[in-house]
């Protein structure tokens, strides 16, 4: 699991605590990725799956895209609230490239009965997020939540404010690269298009936007 950045383990620990109980699916999913070494970092926190919970209410979310699946975390928690709001016409486009991470994750969304909320596409997401524009769905996306390879987050801002309506709200992790964004002698091509994406929406009068130390950091977009 990621933890908030600069957080001692004792905090992360009350974050858990002090937010509402997770579904036994979520920490069944976090119990099992915790097992698989190094890459469970790429797992969002739980306080941060209770912030993507707490916009998704706030939107009245019904229609949502993730871009970068993993083991399913995110994509469950954002599920669970899109059922509890909108029941059977919740819908959530998932995209990922990995068959063997997200055949875990279909394990956990079944277990908490949100399996048929859940479209997965195992292909880069950006074919999938085009076709869905030229299939006629811009406009249609209240929220979309992106955290996968970070050089295409360009690509995914473009793809994704056409799929979202007026109002709609993108969100962005990892935006801090855990502090690499803010150290001039950092100059690899990850860092570079997570600063890249920053200053694109800073300027970009399409949307107004927060950028937040939630996590590894989280980029809020709001479409105007
Ligand atoms: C940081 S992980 C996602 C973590 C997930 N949101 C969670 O909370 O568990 C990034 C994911 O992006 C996927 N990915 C990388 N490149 C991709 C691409 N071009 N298209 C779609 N998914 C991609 C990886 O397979 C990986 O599962």
């Amino acid at each position: 699991m990621s933890r908030s950045l600069g957080l001692p383990p004792e905090v992360v620990a009350y974050l858990a605590s002090a937010n509402r109980a997770e579904h036994p699916a979520q920490v069944r999913c976090r119990a099992e990725t915790e097992t698989l070494g190094g890459v469970a970092r790429m797992q969002i926190s739980a306080e941060q799956g209770a912030f993507l919970q707490f916009l998704l209410r706030m939107l009245n979310a019904r229609r949502v895209v993730e871009v970068g699946v993993f083991t399913g975390y995110s994509a469950l928690t954002m599920a669970l609230t899109l059922r509890a709001q909108h029941g059977g016409d919740a819908r959530l486009l998932a995209c990922d490239v990995s068959e063997e991470w997200t055949s875990k994750a279909r394990s956990y969304w079944r277990e908490a009965g949100v399996e048929d909320v859940i479209d997965l596409k195992v292909r880069p997401a950006i074919e999938t997020l085009e076709a869905r524009i030229a299939a006629g769905e811009a406009g249609a996306y209240d929220f979309a939540f992106i955290d996968a390879d970070k050089t295409s987050y360009a690509a995914y801002y473009e793809a994704c404010l056409t799929l979202l309506r007026p109002g709609g709200v993108m969100a962005f992790d990892n935006v801090l690269w855990s502090g690499a964004v803010a150290d001039p002698a950092k100059t690899d091509a990850d860092t570079v298009a997570l600063r890249g994406v920053a200053e694109k929406a800073k300027a970009d009068a399409r949307v107004d936007c927060a950028i937040t130390g939630i996590g590894d950091g989280v980029l809020l977009c709001l479409k105007r």
